[in-house]
């Protein structure tokens, strides 16, 4: 998986990066080609030389060469990788990442990346544990980079043993993982439902539900990154909720009905769709044109009910097409989810409890059951992120193989 890759090993001021070395090592052994970009601060811990000769290339840590004034292009470098490696991350260099703060070599790279990202943070506890420092790698997950902890890749939750370097081989595991998986869904269509709706009661006021879009925008960079063509129908989400991959188009609506008829002009020509948008299932039957004036009296708003997404695409759903649900729960969960998988022809349903603690809307994490006309499976708490790649694992398994 990693024979011929061109990797960009980024080393940082950490008494870890005498662990770059061993990265380095089986990243050769399994045939990828490393340029190394060090900080100054990480000069300090190993030296160039040792580098070089592990990949036979000179390493790059200033703008220009100190032998010959020869500039070093980041540009030229973004272009080359197939993927960069930034391990040991510190958190300075995390933050600078974070924040564009291009004063070094190592930094200047990244932004000018076009291939993906992984970051192997290494700190000690209270500094990965600082509120900056976790919202800084929330930051660059949001870009769409990968954070390689020890663990389950969780951020913010269960702190404890955190901070510390994940293990060469368990780093050099995930990339391989990777490369294996980039081209799984080369070429397919998949079409993502994201977000909540708002249904306008009058010019200044909605329906509408506490979604915040995360778990939908998870699963579109995961399918793109694994190759898919996503479009990604969206909810009203906030503004930092932002896609940054090529393979990803976005089309924003705001009502049910307007999400409707996104999903239903384009679902034919896909090949799956994952509806993960938590759709309102009334909308007021009138909308009032002026703001409607306090008086006296009790005021009431007739609903009336929206298309359901699910259930229509589920009636259209053809012969080699897959169509995945949601379905968020507070009692009697699998057997409402049972239910729905059959009502709405779903290939398999994501369940969500709220009796489970992180799980649901709003947070950074989610707790899911996978429940299929055979049966389910559970997983434990997790990143969306990391939830996105088992819910992609269990969609690439059922779509047909070229
Ligand atoms: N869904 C949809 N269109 C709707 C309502 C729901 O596409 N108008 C989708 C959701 O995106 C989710 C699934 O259907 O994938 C289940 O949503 P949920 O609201 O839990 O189901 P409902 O059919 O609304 O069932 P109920 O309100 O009875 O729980």
């Amino acid at each position: 998986m990693l024979q011929g890759k061109k990797i960009v090993l980024g080393i940082t001021g950490s008494i870890a990066a005498y662990k770059s070395c061993l990265i380095i090592r089986q990243l050769i052994k399994k045939g990828a080609e490393v340029q190394v970009v060090i900080t100054p601060a990480g000069k300090e811990f190993i030296t160039p030389i040792t580098l070089s000769a592990l990949t036979s290339k000179p390493v790059i840590s200033e703008f220009f060469s100190q032998r010959d004034g020869t500039w070093h292009s980041h540009v030229d470098l973004g272009l080359w990788a197939d993927a960069m490696l930034i391990a040991p991350a510190t958190a300075s260099t995390i933050g600078k990442m974070a924040n564009g703060v291009a004063d070094n070599m190592l930094i200047t790279t990244y932004l000018s990346m076009k291939a993906p990202v992984f970051i192997a943070p290494a700190m000690d506890l209270d500094m990965y544990a600082h509120p900056s420092t976790q919202q800084n790698l929330k930051t660059l997950q949001s870009y769409g980079n990968h954070i390689i902890e020890p663990g389950t890749g969780f951020l913010a939750s269960k702190l404890e043993g955190k901070g510390r370097m994940e293990e060469p081989e368990n780093i050099v595991a995930v990339l391989e993982k990777f490369f294996s998986q980039q081209e799984s869904m080369k070429g397919k269509k998949i079409l993502i439902t994201a977000g909540p709706t708002y249904e306008k009661i009058d010019p200044v006021r909605f329906i509408g539900n506490y979604s915040s879009g995360k778990m939908g925008f998870a699963l579109a960079n995961e399918c793109a990154q694994r190759g898919a063509q996503v479009e990604l129908v969206c909810g009203p989400v906030s503004s930092s909720m932002q896609v940054h991959h090529p393979n990803i188009h976005r089309i924003d609506v705001e009502s049910a009905q307007e999400m409707y008829e996104a999903c239903k002009e384009r679902y034919p020509s896909m090949d799956s769709a994952i509806l993960c948008a938590a759709v309102a299932d009334y909308a007021p039957e009138t909308r009032a044109d002026q703001k409607i004036k306090r008086t006296g009296d009790d005021l009431v708003i007739r609903l009336k009910p929206n298309p359901d997404i699910a259930a229509s695409l589920g009636q259209i759903k053809k012969e080699g097409q897959t169509l995945v649900g949601f379905a968020l729960e507070t009692n009697d969960e699998e057997s409402n989810a049972q239910a729905k998988l059959k009502k709405k022809n779903f290939d398999f349903i994501v369940l969500n409890s709220l009796k489970d603690k992180g799980a649901g809307f709003q947070t950074d994490t989610n707790k899911i059951t996978i429940i299929t006309a055979e049966g389910k499976k559970d997983y434990p708490l997790k990143s969306k992120v990391e939830v996105a790649k088992d819910i992609v694992d269990e969609l690439s398994a059922l779509i047909p193989k070229p």
